[in-house]
């Protein structure tokens, strides 16, 4: 195992520096790279976003030539959704071949390209890895899936007799072998076999991560990274982290195995990164990853702060919401909770929305001066932003969109993924392709937002957005590594009010996403000057005979202050 010399002492420092919660893993995990402390991501559903060969779904050249414009915004690292061949029954989740790029979206050779012209501009490039299931039709599932025993056979998880029925985790088969399959996700989603943290008995196929089957796939699943990050890719975001080894209580040896990928990985690739849809920080930190998406699932307090009752995620009073009468008691409470855990260890990712939940801008949540507030709390919490495309000009969540490519009518995650706005142009400069053929329709509302219209207007969300950018990545006190203090965080209760400081400067944020005035007294600022860095809406200050800042917030408006 080689180490670069640079690199050395942060290795040693991390094991000095691990907590006791990490204690039991302190020897082995170094701390995650610190590019990610100035990060600002961009997530882009490649299928949406930019259209450079007029067939009417987006590819690696269209997006490369749109890298200039994610320049000016000022983001520094991209996730890309999964771009590799696949028969797209779940929009790429479902991958036939791990090693090549699908068709649609160009070559190998186009995403090696995209990875060198991201890094000319010092944008770093993510991939999505998907380890837990393929698509059924690739060839090693094909292989397991045949009468006769060979070296893909314990590659995933077969019941291999018909003791067990299907039922909603096992599949029966139309394949020549005898039994049923494990699923991870569709029907069409085999799940790969890491093994069984705690096995039954009576169930011979529920195997030992160090079973050669098992242990073949952890290899693979290296395997695929080293490919890609040899390429140039700078890391991965996992999906259904959490799901590899199965049966797993306290997820012990699903630490162990991501433990032994991140040391792998981070010892060859030292800046490299390994992002989990896991849900929570404590957890997947503390099995190896280097960050962690706050999310809708679980109880982060995420859905309390966004969730509308228009989108598939019913809750009727988000925080987030004109009425005012939301609660963002839980996400404060977890968020400074996880913090505390994770310490030094790890990040957490603070996304806008992703391909699989609704936009900020959905149902009643629908004015600039609403989405400004809620980028605001985005960008300036102890986090790493992640702005999904489009949301920085406020495209909207669509209702009623038809099933495509497993998007789930009911869910309705296509309302999420429609095509990137750009401009005034036919298919607002998406495509050239006829509009009957586009991967998915452009929204339909009559006057949309477009990245042309909103750069020509300095107010827009885009350019408020900008500014929050350069502010996250400039100002240290907004770093993810900084601490945060809740001033105000109560149900029903607005603004919701919090300090950031690095030691050196305090800037105060207060947010008030009601559509009612309302106040918040400012104590400690006697001897202090305030002044205002960034607004929207209407916000006076004035200090009163006491000497306390007196801050009054019209409905809908937003404010950061510094305090020196
Ligand atoms: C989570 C992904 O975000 C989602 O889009 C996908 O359908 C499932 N995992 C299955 O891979």
């Amino acid at each position: 195992m080689i180490m670069k010399k640079e690199h050395l002492s942060r290795y040693w420092s991390a094991i000095i520096l691990s907590l006791p919660f990490f204690s039991a893993h302190a020897q082995t995990i170094p701390l995650p790279p610190q590019w990610l402390n100035d990060a600002v991501f961009y997530q882009i559903y490649p299928q949406s976003f930019k259209d450079s060969d007029g067939d009417g779904i987006g590819d690696i050249p269209g997006i490369i030539s749109k890298l200039d414009y994610l320049q000016w915004l000022g983001v520094n690292a991209i996730w890309l959704n999964p771009l590799f061949d696949s028969p797209f029954n779940d929009a790429g989740y479902d991958i036939r071949d791990f090693y090549k790029v699908a068709p649609r979206y160009g070559t190998n050779e186009d995403l090696v390209h995209l990875f060198q012209e991201a890094h000319k501009r010092r944008i770093k490039i993510c991939l999505d890895l998907v380890p837990g299931h393929t698509s059924i039709d690739n060839k090693w599932f094909q292989a397991s899936a045949s009468a006769d025993s060979n070296a893909y056979w314990n590659r995933f998880i077969w019941t291999n007799n018909d003791t067990l029925k299907p039922n909603d985790k096992f599949v029966l088969n139309s394949f020549p072998r005898k039994g049923t399959y494990m699923r991870n996700f569709f029907e069409s989603q085999p799940a790969i076999n890491y093994g069984f943290g705690k096995r039954n008995p009576s169930h011979p196929w529920e195997m030992s991560p160090m079973d050669p089957g098992p242990k073949a796939n952890r290899e693979e699943l290296f395997h695929i990274i080293d490919y890609w990050m040899e390429k140039g890719a700078d890391g991965f975001r996992v999906d259904m982290a959490a799901s590899l080894i199965k049966n797993d209580p306290g997820y012990k040896e699903t630490d162990k195995l991501w433990q032994e990928i991140r040391l792998r990985m981070q010892t060859k690739y030292p800046e490299g990164i390994l992002l989990s849809e896991w849900g929570h920080p404590d957890e997947s930190i503390r099995a190896g990853f280097t960050m962690d998406f706050l999310a809708q699932f679980g109880n982060s307090g995420y859905k309390q702060l966004f969730y509308n009752f228009d989108g598939h995620k019913i809750i009727d009073s988000a925080y987030f919401d004109l009425r005012g009468n939301g609660n963002p008691e839980v996400f404060a409470g977890y968020i400074q909770q996880q913090l505390r855990i994770i310490g030094q260890n790890g990040f957490i990712c603070m996304p806008t929305d992703n391909h699989d939940r609704q936009r900020p801008r959905s149902g009643p949540r629908n004015t600039i001066g609403q989405l400004k507030c809620l980028m605001t709390l985005i960008f300036t919490i102890p986090t790493v932003p992640l702005v999904y495309y489009g949301d920085e000009i406020g495209m909207r969540f669509v209702e009623g969109l038809p099933e495509k490519e497993g998007s789930i009518t009911v869910l309705n995650r296509a309302g999420s993924r429609t095509p990137m706005q750009w401009s005034s142009g036919a298919n607002a400069g998406f495509s050239t392709a006829a509009r009957d053929s586009l991967y998915l329709p452009i929204d339909r509302e009559s006057c949309i937002p477009t990245v042309e219209s909103e750069i020509s207007d300095s107010f827009s969300l885009l350019h408020y957005t900008r500014t929050l950018v350069s502010l996250k990545k400039q100002v240290n006190a907004f770093k993810a590594g900084q601490p945060i203090q809740f001033l105000l965080a109560k149900n029903e209760t607005y603004p919701l009010v919090y300090t950031r400081t690095d030691g050196k400067e305090t800037y105060l944020v207060c947010i008030n996403p009601s559509g009612k005035r309302c106040t918040f007294p400012y104590m400690a600022v006697t001897g202090k000057k305030t002044s205002v860095i960034l607004k929207s809406g209407t916000v006076e200050t004035m200090k009163d005979s006491q000497g306390v800042l007196q801050i009054g917030m019209g409905g809908v408006s937003s404010v950061v202050l510094r305090i020196n």
